[in-house]
Parts: structure tokens; sequence; C-alpha cells
């Protein structure tokens, strides 16, 4: 097998950042997406990365963006879906923008983005897949109809196309975070964080760290035999 090659989605902070910064110290050449340019070399200190301006919503930029891997001849064999956004509202006041926005960005774009390099893992008989769900597609949050809509649609996502592609040594998993330290987040008052560390047994918020290392872990060999499940790292929030 060539070089290992990681596509993530949403790489310009946060979780998919810090993913990008764990895969490139594990020797894998890295593919960053994210909406608007972003300089992924000097933020991982490495040329063996590539930044490419993709909104995965629009369906339109998808041809140019494997047209730039095709030039690199980077076509990835690992491909971790992690862009996503939040519109929180009480349901009664969502408007349907918020709804629509967040399914295009949350559950839309895992469709357009994994349509995009499947083919070639099917052709080479290898691949990962790595959706990042959420605990509130697991358990629902208030004010989250939209945000736990799309999570929980990724969970029949990934469980389906699992079944699909299980015979053709391709995986599909989800990581399900809890609450996480990321610009996401960083909104809650006093009140509001406190609210959330008394439902979380380990009392505390989680760091994008603990994503990134069981994203490496489920993209290598030793979770060859792990196929259609969704992991929760959530300080125990949520226990099925
Ligand atoms: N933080 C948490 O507590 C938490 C908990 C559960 C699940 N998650 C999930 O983990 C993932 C990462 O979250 P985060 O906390 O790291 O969020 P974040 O800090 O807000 O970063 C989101 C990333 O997604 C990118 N993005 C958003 N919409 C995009 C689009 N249409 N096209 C391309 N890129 C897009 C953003 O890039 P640009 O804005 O530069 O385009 C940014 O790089 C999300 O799927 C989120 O739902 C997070």
């Amino acid at each position: 097998m060539d070089k290992k090659i990681v596509f993530i989605t949403g790489v310009s902070r946060g979780i998919g950042l810090e993913i990008a910064k764990c895969f490139i110290s594990y020797d894998y050449y890295v593919i960053g997406s994210s909406r608007s340019d972003y300089k992924l070399d000097e933020a991982l200190d490495s040329d063996q990365c590539l930044h490419i301006a993709l909104d995965t919503t629009k369906r339109d930029q998808l041809n140019d963006c494997l047209e730039q891997l095709k030039t690199h001849e980077k076509i990835p064999n690992v491909l971790i879906n992690n862009a996503g956004i939040t519109k929180d509202q009480l349901f009664l006041r969502m408007k349907d923008n918020d709804w629509d926005e967040v399914i295009n960005a949350n559950l839309t774009s895992v469709f357009n983005i994994t349509k995009l390099f499947i083919k070639f893992m099917v052709k080479d008989r290898y691949g990962k897949i790595i959706n990042i769900s959420s605990v509130a597609g697991l358990m629902g949050n208030a004010g989250q109809v939209n945000y736990s809509a799309s999570k929980a649609g990724l969970g029949g996502f990934t469980r389906s196309l699992a079944k699909e592609v299980a015979a053709r040594n391709i995986t599909v998993n989800c990581i399900a975070p809890g609450f996480i330290k990321t610009d996401m987040t960083n909104h809650f008052n006093n009140d509001e964080l406190d609210n959330i560390l008394k439902q979380i047994p380990q009392n505390k918020m989680g760091n994008p760290k603990d994503i990134a290392h069981l994203a490496l872990f489920l993209a290598s060999s030793n979770a060859d035999y792990i196929t259609g499940q969704t992991i929760s790292v959530d300080g125990g929030l949520y226990m099925s």
C-alpha cells in the first residue's frame, strides 16, 4: 500500500485540526478541507499536507476538489467526515433555514464527500471511513432537533454503508463525541457549564485529542474487524 493518505473535512480548527495533527505525527499524508483558504502546512509545520478550500454542501465544488487531488496524485484511503455546524433553537422557534443548513452541512455533506472517494476505495479494496457524529444524535438534546436528527442520521448512514462495503475491505464507523472544548462549545455561561458537567460522570469536558486518538485507531489495521459502530467519547455522558 502507498503512503497512508487521509482526507479530513473541517480541518481549520477544533476537532478536525487536532485529528490532522495526530495523523501527520503518525506519518500520514494529510489532506484537509474547510470553506476558506487555510494554511494547513503552517498549522501542521509540515509539507506532507494539502489544504483544499471546499464547502462540503456545494456539489458543484466536488469535481474541482477531485481534480486537485489527481494533480497531486493523492487519493485518500482514509476519510474523516468531521465538518459540522450547529444552529440551535427550540423546535417551535426553529426556522426552515436552521433545519436545512444543519441537515445539509452535517448529513448531506457526508453523502457528498463519501460518494466522491468511495469508488477509489472499492477499486483498491481498502478504505476506512470515520464519521464524526455526536452524543446528541444518541440521546437527544433540547434545542438541537436539527443537529440531533442530522447526527442520528449519520448512525443509519454508517451502519447501512458498512454492510454494503464490508466485503470490499472497507470499514465505516462513527465517533460520537460528548462535550469537547472547541469553538462549537465555547459559548456556555458558568451556569450552563455547571449543568452540563453535572450530567457527565467524569465531571469534565473532553479535549479534541480524545477524539483524534480514537480516529487514529479506527483508521489503523488494529481496527480492521470493527465496522458499522458508533463509539462514544464522552466521559460517560451516554451509556447505552
Ligand atoms: N465540540 C463538541 O463538543 C462536539 C460534540 C459532538 C460532536 N461534535 C462534532 O465534531 C465535529 C467538529 O466539531 P468542532 O467542535 O471541532 O467544531 P468547530 O470548532 O466549529 O469546527 C468546525 C469545522 O467544520 C468546518 N465546516 C463547517 N461547515 C463546513 C462546510 N459546509 N464545508 C466545509 N467545512 C465546514 C469549519 O471550517 P470553516 O468554518 O473554516 O469552513 C471548521 O473547520 C462536528 O461535526 C461537530 O458536530 C463536536
